[in-house]
């Protein structure tokens, strides 16, 4: 690409899910005063997860990334964000655990709030309004004023993640993370699991090399990695305007970073090489997620490669699959082959969440069966081509929501009117994401017996 990149040059491209803002005035002074608030992260830290993700790449490590479809004002409390931050812990070590390798630690949090929408208007009955994009663009409820695209709904995002990274950070530095607490929790998860038998048997040599360290004298207080953890933030960057205001020179190395989180991606509806969130993409430092569904093509995923990462730069770039537990087969080997025939760098990630929605008693909701098939699949066709499974991507909460069907307390299609909170999809519960991470690590290990039994046998 010739043409130069400036913050603001995707408004010279076409663009796909632009909110209909009433007054333009207002959302201009809006963008113009979030242009002078501070970083909400800082362009070192986006520089450390690109290298942390550069492992990921060359097969030394294995990125989770998960939190909230869609975060919301309304649950916007410390018990939320706490309870969801020790589900991701927990699920964190025991994969860490698995795969025997370090986990990146990433959330979809602390910026998750604009959505694309497959439709512009919602219907009713007979009436028809605006779709909800998200609590920064407008509101959920049903009515007429809520629907209204509102500018200053940017500054209540920009805020609430200030304050939500703020609690985040205090987690990962301050003790919280604590690898003890956390295995102690697991123990907790799995001593009360219907399924106890089963994940008892990785939970207890969890324990054991914990013992063992703690025999040698390695211990929380005397090694800070093990009480500390990395954790950073990624969110869709849908809303480009937000983003733009946002964009900064890193003075250190003079160049652009998004400062509204660590890592942004790109949705499955709006990659079009020549539009706008693509051209915003492509400047900014950071490193990027693109999403993958079924319809992107070899050459088209390549095309998208070589704007976004045309330096292929390990960790730039984590294409972030998303295709279906009855698709992946059918999609996911091209994309692998033509990436590696072409050498091009780059992190596999597993979306099982978004190919996966079916709708049960007029609830949007998601088998477990089907998602863990689609990560199977992910893993055992990355086997197959001599590829790194380099992550997962779900959507997850640390409450106990009834969104997602299945799982080991087999939650069924007339229980999910229980406790169905979300603003967007359905997200697994912090027992399903637990187990998820459980069925994961048990197949992780199984793979690496097996090719231990090929060299030794
Ligand atoms: N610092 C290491 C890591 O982040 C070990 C660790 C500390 C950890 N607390 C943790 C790992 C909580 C997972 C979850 O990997
Ligand atoms: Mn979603």
């Amino acid at each position: 690409m010739a043409q130069t990149w400036t913050p603001n040059s995707w408004r010279q491209k076409p663009i796909q899910q632009v909110p209909d803002y009433p007054d333009l005035a207002v959302l201009d002074s809006v963008e113009a005063r979030l242009a002078k608030y501070p970083p909400l992260v800082f362009a070192g830290e986006a520089r450390r997860l690109k290298s942390a993700l550069a492992n990921v790449a060359e097969g030394r490590g294995f990125l989770l990334q998960g939190g909230d479809c869609a975060e919301s004002f309304a649950e916007h409390g410390a018990d939320t964000i706490r309870d969801f931050f020790r589900a991701f812990l927990q699920m964190a070590v025991v994969l860490t655990f698995g795969a025997q390798q370090p986990v990146v630690k990433v959330g979809r949090i602390a910026g998750q709030f604009a959505k694309p929408r497959s439709s512009g208007v919602e219907k009713q009955g007979d009436v028809t309004l605006p779709s909800y994009r998200g609590d920064i663009i407008n509101g959920i409820e049903f009515t007429e004023e809520a629907r209204v695209p509102n500018p200053e709904r940017q500054v209540m995002a920009y805020r609430q993640s200030a304050a939500t990274l703020n609690l985040l950070r205090a987690f990962a530095m301050g003790g919280y993370a604590n690898l003890e607490n956390v295995h102690q929790w697991m123990l907790g998860f799995v001593k009360d699991s219907p399924q106890a038998e089963r994940y008892r048997k990785l939970a207890d040599r969890i324990s054991e090399t914990m013992d063992f360290m703690k025999a040698i004298g390695i211990t929380a207080e005397n090694h800070p990695s093990l009480r500390e953890t990395d954790f950073f933030t990624s969110h869709e960057a849908l809303l480009l305007g937000y983003e733009q205001a946002l964009t900064r020179v890193d003075s250190t190395s003079g160049d652009w970073y998004a400062t509204s989180g660590h890592m942004i991606w790109i949705g499955d509806r709006t990659r079009q090489p020549d539009h706008a969130h693509i051209e915003y993409c492509r400047g900014i430092k950071n490193p990027l997620g693109l999403k993958c569904g079924p319809s992107l093509t070899a050459d088209g995923l390549l095309e998208l490669i070589d704007i976004l990462n045309p330096a292929n730069e390990a960790g730039r770039l984590t294409l972030i699959c998303r295709f279906g537990h009855d698709k992946v087969a059918e999609h996911l080997p091209r994309l692998i082959r033509a990436v590696e025939r072409e050498g091009k760098k780059v992190v596999w990630s597993c979306d099982p969440m978004h190919g996966n929605t079916i709708t049960l008693n007029n609830y949007k909701t998601r088998p477990f069966e089907r998602i863990l098939s689609e990560v199977e699949s992910f893993f055992q066709i990355h086997r197959a081509e001599g590829a790194h499974p380099g992550g997962i991507h779900i959507e997850m909460t640390g409450n106990d929501v009834t969104e997602c069907t299945g799982g080991a307390r087999a939650l069924s299609g007339d229980d999910l009117a229980d406790r169905y909170h979300t603003h967007c999809d359905p997200r697994l519960n912090a027992d399903q994401a637990l187990e998820l991470a459980f069925l994961l690590a048990e197949r992780m290990k199984g793979g690496r017996d097996e090719k231990k039994m090929v060299v030794n046998g």
